[in-house]
């Protein structure tokens, strides 16, 4: 059967050509377009383009261009048809391309126990949905806010509280052979009575799906007072069975697929409850591992509809200690981590709150992993100089490891901010060392530009603060009737002293000219051209300015409140308790304030 050409435009417009070859082809912007070395023909240097706005690739080497499936075709060497395929399966869109004719190509080896799974969800959907004992569960599940409608939508089951309800019904109908029975996950061989029993009993089921959405396996949880009572496990999954690998399949990624690679990235949970919160919060590319820590073969397996991976799991300690673990295993995926607050996860944050504030959180709550590990492995007494100082090496390797060097300077300011002990310039040494010991590892340009790096003037700790006046201070440089606003607050002082030499200046006279700068102080001077080299676009955003300001109060408020933890250190290290108590009230004061 062919397909129509309706179809191979939707399945072309499903995928980003940048993503599908980039997960072949090391990829690197440039300008507009992404360029690498072409897989067609040998090259040293990469003249092999992909343009993303009309999503093509073209190599000026060897001259071969197309779209996404001329790709496929020379890359696989596959024809035309097949290409399709491979892309429609990416996508998650189902068609029907007969490539090669198969004739057995409906029977699957392991069909009986996919037959037999689809008839399970179906029998404990029905008991969920139509028996007494399911109302209630219903009752249980509409509290946590399971409607109905999200009932149909995930396919969720009720197993009845009967020894072997389920296996009654199915063996009655003659449909299955006692191996596929035994194999299937569903029941439990009793060798003393000889007989088998149902696996799962009085359980909410979740059903499990494969790529293709065919049910392969459930995750049940308890429900009732008694059970939890009873401290029965909360989740009960399917064992192992040929056709439910749990170190390979997660929970809702037949649904996610689509939208994950559309989206380019997948939202990685912790627990179903979480997939359906996200579900009902818009956000519809979340999958959730079934009761296991992350695999290589998990990762491997989202690898092929994204190359991104938001970490979403729970706010609690064990959770953070999971993503830190999940870190490891993703290490060549691009990863973002979702933080909630209050050690709640995503579906107590939208029982807390809202759908929209839950889908603001996951848009809007995200860190990079260095940043997480900042926080994560920062020690737990910040006022323990060795504990400092262990972490900063720590710290500083990974640090290093980030390709971008405008995101170290951004990694270390964040840690110098954190260390009373430590300054922007002390935490860079660290960095530093570990980007030379790194020389060897690293490629040769990635070794020009830190070279670049090391070579620059530190003649200045570079904060938070200063950074962020820099750039107040490039906006008034360049916009005139900014500057004219802040001629008339009468109360703006900037902290950094050479800025603030600046800023008299421009306000007498409107622009800093040659004649300044040869009179200028070496280090006022030094800092006119750090600020003009602040590398911001020509116009100025919406509420950029407040923004700015705002941060700066803050870090400057956070530096008095650092100061005066320190004092309160140094006086009672001293002896000196009345200080000391002075100064925590003053700090106290302080932080109500903030507050
Ligand atoms: N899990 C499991 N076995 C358990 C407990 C948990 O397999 N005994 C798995 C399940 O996949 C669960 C996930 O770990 O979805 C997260 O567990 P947890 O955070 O305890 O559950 P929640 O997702 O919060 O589930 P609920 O809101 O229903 O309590
Ligand atoms: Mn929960």
């Amino acid at each position: 059967m062919a397909i129509d050409k309706e179809m191979i435009a939707e399945i072309k417009n499903s995928v980003n050509i940048v993503d599908v070859i980039g997960e072949v082809v090391s990829l690197t912007k440039a300008g507009r377009n992404y360029l690498g070395l072409c897989p067609f023909h040998k090259e040293k240097t990469p003249s092999f383009n992909v343009i993303e706005d009309r999503q093509f690739f073209h190599c000026f080497g060897c001259g071969k261009s197309g779209d996404v499936f001329k790709f496929i075709e020379e890359y696989r060497q596959v024809n035309f048809l097949e290409s399709v395929k491979i892309i429609a399966e990416r996508a998650g869109i189902a068609v029907q391309v007969e490539t090669t004719p198969q004739p057995n190509r409906r029977l699957h080896p392991n069909q009986a126990l996919l037959d037999i799974h689809q008839d399970a969800a179906k029998f404990y959907h029905a008991v969920l949905m139509t028996t007494t004992i399911g109302q209630q569960a219903r009752a249980y599940l509409a509290e946590r806010g399971l409607t109905d409608d999200l009932l149909e939508v995930f396919n969720i089951g009720l197993a009845p509280d009967e020894a072997d309800f389920f296996y009654r019904q199915i063996s009655a109908k003659d449909k299955y052979d006692e191996n596929t029975l035994a194999n299937s996950g569903l029941f439990n061989f009793s060798e003393e009575n000889n007989r088998f029993y149902d696996a799962f009993r009085n359980r909410i089921m979740f059903p499990l799906t494969n790529d293709s959405g065919q049910v392969i396996a459930f995750s049940g949880r308890i429900w009732t007072e008694s059970d939890v009572e009873r401290k029965q496990a909360k989740y009960k999954n399917s064992r192992s069975t040929p056709i439910f690998n749990k170190s390979y399949e997660m929970y809702h990624l037949d649904k996610a697929k689509s939208v994950a690679s559309k989206q380019h990235e997948v939202y990685l949970m912790e627990g179903f409850m979480d997939v359906i919160a996200a579900y009902k919060a818009g956000v519809e590319n979340a999958v959730a591992s079934m009761g296991t820590a992350l695999t290589p073969e998990h990762v491997q397996h989202l690898k092929k509809f994204t190359k991104k991976v938001v970490l979403t799991y729970d706010g609690d300690t064990a959770g953070q200690n999971a993503i830190a673990k999940s870190l490891e295993i993703l290490s060549d995926m691009q990863v973002e981590i979702v933080r909630i607050p209050n050690q709640m996860d995503p579906d107590e944050f939208l029982q807390k709150n809202s759908p929209e504030a839950l889908g603001q959180l996951l848009q809007q709550s995200r860190v990079s992993s260095i940043e997480f590990l900042i926080h994560y492995l920062k020690p737990e007494n910040i006022d323990n100089l060795q504990a400092e100082i262990a972490f900063v090496e720590r710290i500083a390797k990974i640090i290093a490891a980030s390709p971008s060097i405008t995101a170290q300077n951004a990694y270390i300011n964040m840690v110098a901010e954190l260390l009373p002990d430590y300054d922007y310039f002390q935490v860079e040494q660290a960095v530093n060392n570990e980007r030379l010991s790194n020389r060897s590892a690293i490629s040769q340009e990635a070794r020009l530009q830190s070279m670049r790096v090391v070579e620059l003037p530190v003649s200045k700790a570079m904060t938070a603060l200063v950074r962020a006046e820099s750039q107040l201070m490039h906006r008034l440089l360049h916009h005139a009737y900014l500057l004219n606003e802040f001629r008339h607050r009468q109360d703006f002082i900037f902290d950094t002293a050479e800025l603030q030499i600046l800023f008299e200046l421009l306000k007498k006279q409107g622009e800093i000219t040659t004649v300044d700068l040869n009179q200028m102080e070496e280090n006022v001077r030094q800092m006119y051209y750090r600020v003009l080299e602040e590398n911001l676009p020509e116009e100025i955003a919406n509420n950029e300015v407040e923004a700015i300001e705002s941060r700066r109060n803050q870090l400057i408020q956070e530096r008095e409140l650092r100061k005066q933890s320190k004092q309160i250190r140094e006086s009672s290290n001293h002896g000196d308790t009345d200080q000391a108590l002075l100064a925590l009230e003053q700090l106290i004061a302080q932080k109500r304030n903030m507050e």
